[in-house]
């Protein structure tokens, strides 16, 4: 059966609320100081653009490139990175900005490959985070929703690469073929981060 967008599970307006507080956090929690924001690609890439623009201070970005997901809508659980940071990250005040903590493989990698660049401090923003799922133990600074165990698609996140571009996120729902275009269009496998 294909799969494809099925209901809201976070409207448009919500995230624009929630994105704001999480802005106005990390710049009074950086107030003197200009972070570096390092995006996980691609996911993260529709929360990043937003998210900058809630931040009422000086910021620099950068974004790294991972890949957890093997075919289907789980993990594979080998993190492999696929693009690494245009700057040294050396005495700077890092945050990572992950689209989803979901079993915590990937920001477990990405967090212990950071620390060895030796930033000055290093804190994690993520959109979401499934917390049922977790397998490893990982500390998140900002969160933006705490989420069941559901695939969700829109707003950056993805299966088989498709879908990033939708406004709102969804839960992922089978669809029945004769349900219209957008089963068509529903791939058989999970994208990458
Ligand atoms: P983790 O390593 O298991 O924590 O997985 C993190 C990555 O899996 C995220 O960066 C996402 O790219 C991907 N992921 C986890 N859950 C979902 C989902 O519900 N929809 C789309 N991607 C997901």
């Amino acid at each position: 059966m294909p799969q494809g967008p099925g209901g809201v599970l976070i409207s448009r307006e919500e995230i624009a609320v929630r994105v704001g507080e999480l802005g106005r956090a990390i710049a009074r929690e950086h107030a003197g100081h200009v972070p570096l924001l390092v995006g996980v690609l691609k996911g993260a890439a529709v929360f990043m653009a937003d998210l900058i623009r809630a931040i009422p201070a000086p910021i620099a970005m950068d974004f790294m490139g991972v890949s957890s997901y093997g075919p289907g809508t789980r993990a594979s659980g080998a993190v492999r990175l696929t693009a690494d940071l245009s700057v040294s990250i050396e005495g700077r005040d890092v945050v990572i900005v992950e689209d989803i903590v979901d079993t915590g493989r990937t920001l477990d990698y990405l967090r212990r490959n950071l620390e060895t660049r030796h930033p000055r401090s290093l804190r994690v923003c993520a959109l979401l985070d499934k917390v049922e799922r977790r397998q490893i133990d990982v500390a998140l600074d900002y969160v933006g929703f705490a989420i069941p165990d559901r695939f969700v698609l829109g707003y950056g996140f993805d299966l088989g690469g498709l879908y990033r571009g939708l406004p709102d996120i969804h839960v992922l729902e089978e669809q029945a073929a004769e349900k219209g275009p957008s089963a068509s269009l529903a791939p058989s496998a999970a994208g990458s981060t």
